[in-house]
């Protein structure tokens, strides 16, 4: 018997070494199977999402799934490609399309199949995220919308001539007027951050001095709600940035603060403290508040556009929910970061981090 003998048929017949090759060189999960449905060849990122692949083992025992191992046998009997979709949920939840193609040998008879996964996890995701954002933008919008139609329905129906209820609703219409106005706002500055979310900013900025003026600015707000602020940035800390993106983040983090940082006994004077510190490459604005804090499950959707731990309280305070979403997205523009932690009835303690300017 000659070495040649030995080799399988099939992989002569398939020139194995250039299918390895093509199919390692593959960037997703891809596999050629036998007539038989043996797998033959596989690449690295098939080995890694399917834990139990074997090369001479049915492809059946590393994926147990009817519908692809039906599809891979619809494609060995009848020679026609097919693409059929995978979904796993454990141990996260991942779709993939798998699209099966017949391999014919020189004699035309279909010899093998090729399998390639595609991911499409992340663009189900982003497909359920702007589906979700419309809805969301819609509702938030509807609400005022629905209130400022019935105040006018009523002037022009019961209360036509009523001098002291008019007054009085145009007040209410007005601030749902300027409700509207404010998430309007912040949807078109969320839209046009995420447009140059790719172009660096490169400006000096002094944070120190900006997390000042925004803290004189917000003054007002916070002798309103009885806080007092304690501000700790006298040295100049310049970081490289949008100097008015940066001032939003400044305002949302303080105002948050001093919103939502008011104790509920009310028993001592609630504080606000911010600071801006430096490490070798890094500026921080740290933004400290002693309110009752937000529990763990909620913090890692906080930056989620319309996400509120209390959606009535943040309304009552005119809140959109889009602060901290715009936040994190101008961070992510300035390559630096957002950081919280907070306890619960203790406080919280927010932390905007940007790289330091070169000069
Ligand atoms: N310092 C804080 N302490 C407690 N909860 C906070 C604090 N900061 C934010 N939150 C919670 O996070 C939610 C989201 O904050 P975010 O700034 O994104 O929206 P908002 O303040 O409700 O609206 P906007 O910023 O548009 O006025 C808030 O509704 C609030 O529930
Ligand atoms: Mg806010």
């Amino acid at each position: 018997m000659s070495d040649d003998d030995r080799v399988p048929a099939l992989a002569v017949q398939l020139h194995a070494p250039i299918v390895e090759k093509l199919v390692g060189a593959m960037p997703e999960p891809a596999g050629v199977v036998d007539a038989e449905g043996r797998v033959i060849v596989a690449n690295r990122p098939a080995f890694a999402l399917l834990p139990g692949l074997r090369l001479g083992e049915p492809l059946i025992l590393a994926l147990r799934t009817p519908n692809v191992i039906d599809a891979m046998r619809r494609v060995l009997a009848t020679g026609e490609a097919e693409t059929v979709p995978w979904s796993e949920r454990v141990p996260i939840e991942r779709l993939f399309e798998v699209c099966v193609a017949p391999i014919e040998d020189a004699s035309g008879a279909v010899a093998a199949a090729l399998l390639t996964l595609r991911d499409l996890t992340e663009q189900r995701r982003l497909e359920r995220m702007r589906v979700d954002f419309i809805a969301n933008a819609s509702h938030e919008l509807r609400t005022p919308l629905a209130s400022m139609l019935g105040f006018i329905e009523t002037l022009q129906g019961s209360a036509h001539g009523d001098a002291k209820a008019r007054d009085k609703f145009l007040v209410i219409m007005r601030e749902q007027g300027r409700r509207m106005a404010r998430l309007i706002d912040d949807l078109l500055s969320l839209s046009r951050i995420e447009q140059k979310q790719h172009v660096r900013p490169e400006a000096a900025v002094d944070l120190a001095q900006l997390a000042r003026h925004v803290a004189d600015t917000l003054a007002p707000l916070a002798r309103e709600m009885g806080v007092e602020i304690k501000i700790d940035a006298e040295r100049a800390v310049m970081v490289t940035g949008d100097r008015d993106e940066l001032l939003r983040v400044a305002e949302n983090l303080i105002e948050n603060a001093i919103k939502y940082g008011a104790r509920q006994d009310g028993a001592s004077a609630d504080q606000v403290e911010i600071a801006v510190t430096r490490s070798a490459s890094e500026g921080s604005m740290i933004v400290r508040d002693y309110g009752r804090g937000i529990a763990p499950e909620h913090l890692p959707r906080l930056t989620e556009r319309f996400y509120r731990v209390d959606p009535g309280q943040s309304r009552a305070k005119n809140g959109t929910g889009l602060g901290l979403a715009i936040v994190k997205h101008i961070l992510t523009r300035h390559r630096g970061r957002l950081t919280i932690s907070s306890q619960l009835d203790r406080g919280s303690t927010f932390t905007a981090i940007v790289p330091l300017h070169p000069s």
